[in-house]
């Protein structure tokens, strides 16, 4: 039957080719998987690098990977077995993760992807460094503070390496308060929508807020020759320092722009709330990108690079954008829409949690509410009737001028229940920036294949006794 045929190492390594097909092995199988490369969720070019080998490295370093819809879908293209038996297991590259608190929410473990809990997220202003959500794609990298230089290169700049002592010394220091979102933040209200997405499972705690220190980005490019309105240069690109087994380190850029507008708060930063990056945040030396998609906000930075071009990364070209809802997996042209930057208006609420029971004639309610691009928050609405009636709820946050209200605000309103309520309440919040954008009522309309940007108005169904 199908599978029972052997093939040795050899005869697998001869297909690496659309003309010859694309063969791999996952522990004692061999997979035809000719016919899936174009559809990998990770790009065609990733899964390429297995071609005619094991992808059981690739998988130890992207575990993802491991879980029954994946595995189910491998076992569609087995074609056989590999003649002698499985290769040696790989080691973990996760084996020196560092510790973490386990109140973080873990939505994957290796890489480490974790959400900050809603009660915690409202809690203060400023997230605790320990409570900040992490984002990983990889393992993440051990640098040595002492032998760490941070690599300038590229279109109209002089090539630098900077210490991280010369980083802190020879540049004006800066603090900038800014919250970092994930695109995919609120992704499963997408999947209430029926029509499921794939990613991580976020709820609503991929968002933080800190107080970056460090020094402008702007001032970093301007010493190594960068001029204003340099036509040459449209992008900067950022490298991190963790990598994969085939060396591909994570990546991503921004505009020219943004990178050296004086207003654009865009850090260099070494510290977070005071103390040194933690391990998680990209330490020594991340990239803060103020009002942009977390994504861009590249940590364990080890070159920065000006280009005519967007970062060649797969997050910067094939990952964080988003399509129209007729857009699908079998149709999506990647070029057709520009990587994420700014983010739209968002609000979610905290407390009470879904299903919480209620046994009085109101309700406190507490969340928050974020904008990209700057544009502060002005005004949170809250229902407590699905969206009839609306109350508006007080804001607390940091003071930042208008177009670099990079910060969240944290909401809290008390609103009355419907008269004579009993049982299901459907608590809702929506909040609109200083540009007067609000969020819109539904998620469906919004779908979209990676499960991005998702802004509806959050609903939260409470029980009234
Ligand atoms: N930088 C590197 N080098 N590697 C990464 O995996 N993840 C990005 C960004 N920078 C990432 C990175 C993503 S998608 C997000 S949302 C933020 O970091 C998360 O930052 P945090 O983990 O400090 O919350």
């Amino acid at each position: 039957g199908k599978g029972a045929k052997e093939f040795d190492k050899e005869e697998v390594a001869k297909h690496r080719t659309k003309e010859t097909g694309i063969w791999v092995t996952y522990k004692d199988g061999v997979y035809d998987v000719t016919k899936f490369v174009e559809q990998h969720p990770g790009g065609a070019a990733r899964l390429m690098l297995a071609a005619g080998g094991a992808i059981d490295p690739f998988w130890a370093m992207y575990q993802q990977h491991n879980n029954d819809q994946v595995k189910g879908m491998l076992e569609e293209y087995r074609i056989g077995r590999l003649k002698g038996g499985a290769a040696a297991p790989v080691a973990d590259p996760y084996a020196n993760e560092p510790a973490r608190l386990p109140a973080l929410i873990v939505r994957s473990q290796k890489p480490m992807n974790s959400e900050t809990p809603k009660e915690l997220l409202v809690g203060s202003l400023i997230t605790p460094n320990e409570l900040f959500y992490v984002r990983n794609h990889l393992p993440v990298p051990h640098v040595d503070a002492a032998t760490y230089r941070l690599r300038v290169e590229g279109e109209g700049v002089r090539t630098m390496e900077l210490s991280l002592e010369e980083l802190q010394t020879r540049f004006r220091r800066h603090s900038v308060t800014a919250t970092l979102q994930c695109t995919g933040n609120r992704r499963n209200d997408f999947n209430l929508t029926q029509r499921p997405v794939k990613g991580l499972e976020w709820d609503g705690g991929s968002i933080s807020t800190a107080v970056w220190s460090g020094v402008r980005l702007r001032d970093v490019l301007l010493a190594a020759g960068l001029e204003d309105d340099n036509p040459d240069v449209a992008h900067i690109q950022f490298e991190g320092l963790d990598t994969d087994m085939a060396s591909q380190c994570y990546g991503a850029s921004v505009e020219v722009d943004k990178a050296m507008d004086p207003q654009g708060d865009v850090l260099l930063a070494f510290e977070m709330k005071g103390a040194p990056l933690p391990a998680d945040h990209g330490y020594p030396v991340r990239v803060v990108v103020p009002g942009v998609a977390g994504c861009r906000s590249v940590k364990w930075l080890g070159k920065i690079v000006a280009s005519d071009q967007e970062s060649a990364s797969f997050w910067q070209r094939k990952d964080y954008k988003a399509f129209s809802p007729s857009v699908d997996w079998h149709n999506v042209d990647w070029e057709s829409a520009p990587a994420i930057q700014n983010m739209p208006v968002t609000s979610h609420i905290c407390e009470p949690l879904s299903g919480a029971a209620i046994d009085d004639d109101e309700v406190t309610v507490k969340g928050y509410a974020w904008s990209g691009g700057g544009q502060g928050i002005i005004r949170v609405d809250v229902s407590a009737d699905g969206g009839a009636t609306w109350h508006t709820a007080e804001l607390n946050k940091v003071p930042q001028k208008r177009g670099r209200g990079w910060a969240w605000a944290l909401w809290e309103a008390t609103v009355p229940l419907p008269k004579g309520a009993k049982g299901a309440v459907q608590l809702v919040a929506k909040a609109t920036d200083e540009s007067y954008n609000t969020q819109p009522e539904q998620a469906a309309p919004i779908w979209n294949l990676r499960g991005v940007n998702c802004n509806s108005w959050h609903r939260v169904s409470v029980n009234v006794q």
